[in-house]
């Protein structure tokens, strides 16, 4: 008797089922196709997909043309010695714009992000990077690099140098030009002498400093390159650029 009620119920759910599926099957039905007619709307509305070509334009081109003699926001450029550092293809030797505290401070920031790793932090040419192997970078307190004029700076880190990489990216041109005026600080700053400061200011040595600041007195001396430096170009040849003013250490390798 138990059994058999529960046959009963087994086979009325199964019905229901059924009716369920078929009504469910019928709805879904209808839904795709409503939607499938939305869908084609929008798939066949008018409009241009990129890269390929339309009857709309006479030219048979969806990607309209630059209006001729037209320039873009923010691609002027019109300051040419700005985004150069070029006047008549030649070096020029003044700042785009007045030097202040501010940019000063912004140049000594990016400076010491982006070259310090190679340049040291007091521009000597032998940071860490080249410690480790590379190429010596340029020495900013040689003769030559002293009375280099400002845009010589400006164009190296445009175009990179030798066997420097460019900064073109990394660096706005502001950037860059504020990092030129951090590195004439630079070069007065470690070539001062003690007269050169204004009267009455309090002038003293690194070493003394080095030695308050509980490190030996050495430190703040001048270092040299290891051995490990790279020195010279693959198979010696000539790059064309200027020879660098430093002292090759003994057992150095040269390639
Ligand atoms: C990855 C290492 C590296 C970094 C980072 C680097 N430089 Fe250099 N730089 C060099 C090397 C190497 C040279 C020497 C080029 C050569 O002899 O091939 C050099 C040379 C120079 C020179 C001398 C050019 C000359 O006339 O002799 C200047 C100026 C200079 N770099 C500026 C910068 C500035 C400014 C930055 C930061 C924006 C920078 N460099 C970042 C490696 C670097």
């Amino acid at each position: 008797m138990q059994t058999a009620r529960f046959k009963v119920r087994g086979a009325r759910d199964q019905a229901l089922n059924a009716r369920l599926r078929k009504l469910t099957a019928v709805c879904g039905l209808a839904a795709a196709s409503v939607l499938a007619g939305c869908r084609q709307d929008m798939q066949d509305q008018p409009k241009f997909v990129p890269q390929r070509g339309t009857d709309f334009y006479a030219d048979g081109r969806s990607a309209r043309p630059q209006v001729e003699n037209t320039v873009a926001r923010g691609q002027l450029h019109e300051d040419t010695y700005f985004y150069t550092g070029l006047i008549d293809g030649k070096e020029g030797d003044v700042m785009p714009f007045p030097v202040t505290m501010e940019v000063l401070q912004r140049g000594q920031e990016r400076y010491n992000v982006y070259c310090t790793p190679c340049h040291s932090r007091v521009g000597n040419g032998a940071g860490m990077i080249v410690q480790r192997g590379y190429r010596p970078a340029g020495n900013f307190h040689m003769a030559r690099l002293m009375v280099a004029p400002l845009g010589h700076f400006f164009t190296v880190m445009t175009n990179g140098y030798g066997a420097m990489p460019d900064y073109a990216a990394p660096l706005t041109p502001q950037d860059r030009w504020a990092i030129v005026a951090y590195i004439k600080a630079l070069q007065l700053s470690q070539n001062a002498k003690p007269s050169d400061a204004p009267a009455g200011a309090q002038v003293e040595s690194l070493s003394s400093i080095a030695e308050s600041e509980g490190m030996p007195a050495s430190f703040a001396d001048e270092w040299t390159l290891p051995p490990t430096a790279v020195f010279g170009t693959p198979n010696n040849q000539d790059n064309g650029i200027p020879a660098l003013d430093v002292t090759v250490p003994t057992g150095a390798k040269t390639k």
